[in-house]
């Protein structure tokens, strides 16, 4: 989706990025948008209103009491207006009031007065990211429909190296058009939620694809993670998140809600029918996004290529050749699958990846107990047709009550379709009986 015509709404908060949605507003009105800017005050405390008044060619929106020309409340008027509300850069304090329902300014209230589609992107220092009230209330946030933008990760202003930096305008609009885009997908939902599908695999299979997970809410992880020695450089591996993606579709084909929880890939990896997509940078903010989601959960697919590994302390400025060996000592990552098995509540199901490169049955089935999954789906990575960044894959998902089932070398989406079947069985109230191990 272009946005060409479209009327956005930019609300602007009072955060040290606020200059940067300057630019984010000259982008917008590049590709043809037309633009209307709401400041708090304290962000005109970072950027001048006349800034965004002589980019735009209209007032800016920033006293709900100013006398007004018209007799229109502006809050409402606005609100009929635009077409999508984005707010770059997002405070933490606007988060919070934007979560609690709190209107005593024009960005607030007119946020309350918008019914369509509102895009946040946070920014701010990582402590104040980390903190568990704006972590809830970005939870709130996405439980309610607003889509977020993921901070990314670098040198902050306040000197740390971390997550909370304001993606770059660019960035933004990308991510924009394909939220708006999903949103409009509005053919692809009846689509989903009909009933009873036919469909005939390359292979002949015929199989019937039913609304099976329909309630049910799976959470599924994908792509690489990005594990930062510097503000430059990091630790990951080839994952283009194909396969998660492929999963995504396919249980959201079965009719599940999907939340899908991304490491760094493509925009245009990613797929239009979830009901949310977190996009994280680090194992660690997976773990946390992942457990924020795992209460609502019915199952997970962990697909994600996860670093086992990060520095223990990112340097804070970009290390220099000194002409000597640099030591950076390594940590071990949180093992998300297995953090999940352990405390997996009754009647949820955990399907884990397991990508090897030797002894594939004796590695996968030692993964599948250590980690307490119902299924593991192991593949050889050393085959370069299949694997990370190919389109198709091969494997064999191992189950947890001994048996095994050898998928052949196909396209992701189909072998997703085969993980989903699997996972369909063992959500059947016959298969939820606890192990041994998990009691
Ligand atoms: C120099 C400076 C930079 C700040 N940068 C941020 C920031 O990047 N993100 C943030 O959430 N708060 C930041 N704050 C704190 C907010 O300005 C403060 O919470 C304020 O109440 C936000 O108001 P608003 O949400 O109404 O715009 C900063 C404060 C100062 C003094």
């Amino acid at each position: 989706m272009t946005l060409k015509d479209k009327k956005i709404l930019l609300g602007v908060s009072g955060g040290i990025a606020a200059y940067k949605a300057a630019d984010l507003c000259s982008l917008l009105r590049k590709r043809g948008a037309a633009v209307r800017v709401v400041m708090t005050r304290n962000a005109t405390q970072f950027v001048a209103p006349l800034t965004f008044e002589t980019l735009t060619q209209s007032p800016v929106y920033l006293d709900l009491f100013a006398a007004q020309h018209s007799y229109e409340m502006e809050h409402i008027s606005w609100a009929r207006w635009g077409d999508a509300l984005i707010v770059a850069p997002a405070t933490a304090d606007v988060l919070a009031k934007m979560a609690a329902g709190i209107a005593d300014d024009a960005l607030t209230t007119l946020y309350l007065s918008f019914t369509g589609p509102v895009v946040v992107a946070p920014a701010m220092n990582t402590q104040m990211l980390e903190h568990p009230a704006t972590r809830k209330n970005l939870i709130t946030l996405e439980e309610r429909g607003v889509r977020i933008i993921p901070p990314g990760v670098g040198t902050l202003a306040c000197g740390e190296v971390g997550a909370g930096r304001l993606p770059e305008p660019q960035t933004i609009i990308e991510e924009l058009e394909r939220i708006l885009a999903g949103n409009n997908s509005a053919a692809e939902e009846t689509a989903r939620s009909s009933a009873n599908e036919v469909i005939s695999d390359k292979n002949g299979v015929t199989a019937v694809r039913d609304n099976a997970l329909a309630g049910r809410v799976v959470v599924i992880t994908s792509g690489p993670t990005h594990e930062y020695l510097d503000p430059v450089r990091f630790l990951t591996n080839p994952s283009s998140g194909k396969m998660g993606a492929a999963l995504a579709r396919a249980a959201a084909s079965r009719g599940a809600k999907v939340h899908l929880v991304t490491g760094p890939v493509s925009p245009s990896v990613l797929p239009t029918d979830c009901a949310t997509i977190h996009r994280v940078t680090t194992a660690e903010q997976m773990l946390l996004a992942v457990q924020a989601l795992a209460d609502s959960a019915d199952a997970f697919i962990f697909a994600a290529a996860v670093s086992d590994f990060r520095v223990d302390r990112p340097v804070e400025k970009k290390i220099k050749r000194t002409g000597n060996a640099v030591v950076l000592p390594l940590v071990e990552n949180p093992d998300i699958s297995q953090a999940i098995g352990i405390r997996k509540k009754p009647g949820q199901v955990t399907i884990g990846f397991a990508a090897e490169t030797d002894d594939l049955e004796a590695n996968a089935l030692t993964k599948l107990n250590r980690k307490h999954l119902d299924a593991i789906v192991a593949n050889d990575v050393t085959n370069p047709r299949i694997g990370f960044e190919s389109d198709d894959n091969e494997g064999t998902i191992y189950l947890r009550n001994g048996q095994k089932r050898f998928i052949s070398r196909r396209p992701k989406d189909e072998v997703a379709q085969a993980v989903v079947d699997v996972l369909v069985e063992l959500l059947q109230p016959a298969h939820n009986v606890p192990s041994q191990e998990d009691t």
